[in-house]
């Protein structure tokens, strides 16, 4: 069940043609944090503002799978500090958004090896997917403690064993197979990687879903991102002639 879009979205673009899956690196929060003369742990709390405006617009607009990167394999190398201040702020975030994902049907879900997560962590995760399981309309994922190479090599290992206990042979390895047993296997590729903070890399972030995707850089810094920023990229991701390697 879809609700109706809010106004400012009919207006803004065609909504038959929305990506389904939309991947967000959020980056800048440490230079936004900087630039105000704050310690970077400010432009985390205010980034996570962003995310609530974020979420609640996609879960609006009906995109159906929105993949947010918030903690990656190497930010355990930040200072310690920072990385447990991260820690705290995602669990406030995990009990205080429970009635946002009610109010907009929003499935709640994760990707990352979140076993090496506080354990306090880790009950919420389990407590907000439990909690969310049977809303059906945008599937809210968060990337924690997440890498694309940790995540193929988690795979590999998955498939190596079937190998070795005769469940699967070499040659049936397929490209499906592959996506079967990553973290994403229940999701459709992203169609749209947005990056803030004017970086041009992709961080180790979705390697292999991300082969196709549309990607959308902006300058802006993501505790200033607000919908206004999605829809302008959403505008931009309709103009492109995804082509997917063929002659149109
Ligand atoms: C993104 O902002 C948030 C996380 C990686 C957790 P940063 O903390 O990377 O901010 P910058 O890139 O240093 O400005
Ligand atoms: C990517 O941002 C990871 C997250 C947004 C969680 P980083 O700030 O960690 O990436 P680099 O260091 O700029 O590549
Ligand atoms: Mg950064």
């Amino acid at each position: 069940m879809m609700s109706t879009p809010a106004p400012e979205i009919l207006e803004n673009y065609n909504i038959h043609t929305l990506p389904r899956h939309i991947a967000i690196i959020m980056d800048g929060n440490g230079r936004w944090a900087k630039q105000k003369g704050l310690k970077r742990v400010f432009g985390h709390r205010a980034g996570v503002d962003s995310i609530r405006d974020v979420v609640t617009f996609c879960a609006e607009a009906g995109i159906q799978y929105l993949t947010l990167y918030a903690f990656s394999t190497e930010n355990w190398a930040r200072p310690k500090l920072e990385v447990s201040m991260l820690m705290k702020l995602l669990q406030e975030y995990l009990v205080k958004e429970l009635p946002t994902f009610a109010k907009n049907n929003i499935q709640f879900n994760t990707i990352g090896i979140t076993e090496q997560l506080p354990d306090k962590v880790q009950k919420l995760i389990r407590y907000n997917k439990e909690q969310t399981q049977s809303n059906t309309g945008l599937t809210l994922t968060l990337a924690l403690n997440y890498s694309g190479r940790s995540e193929l090599t988690e795979a590999m290992r998955s498939i190596a064993k079937q190998i070795s206990n005769g469940q699967l042979k070499p040659e049936e390895i397929t490209e499906e197979i592959i996506s079967n047993n990553l973290f994403t296997h229940d999701m459709p590729d992203p169609d749209l990687l947005i990056r803030t903070s004017g970086e041009m890399r992709v961080s180790n972030y979705l390697l292999w879903q991300i082969s196709y995707a549309e990607i959308w850089i902006t300058p802006v810094l993501w505790p200033d991102i607000r919908r206004q920023h999605i829809i302008e990229a959403l505008q931009d991701f309709q103009k492109r002639d995804r082509r997917f390697g063929k002659v149109n």
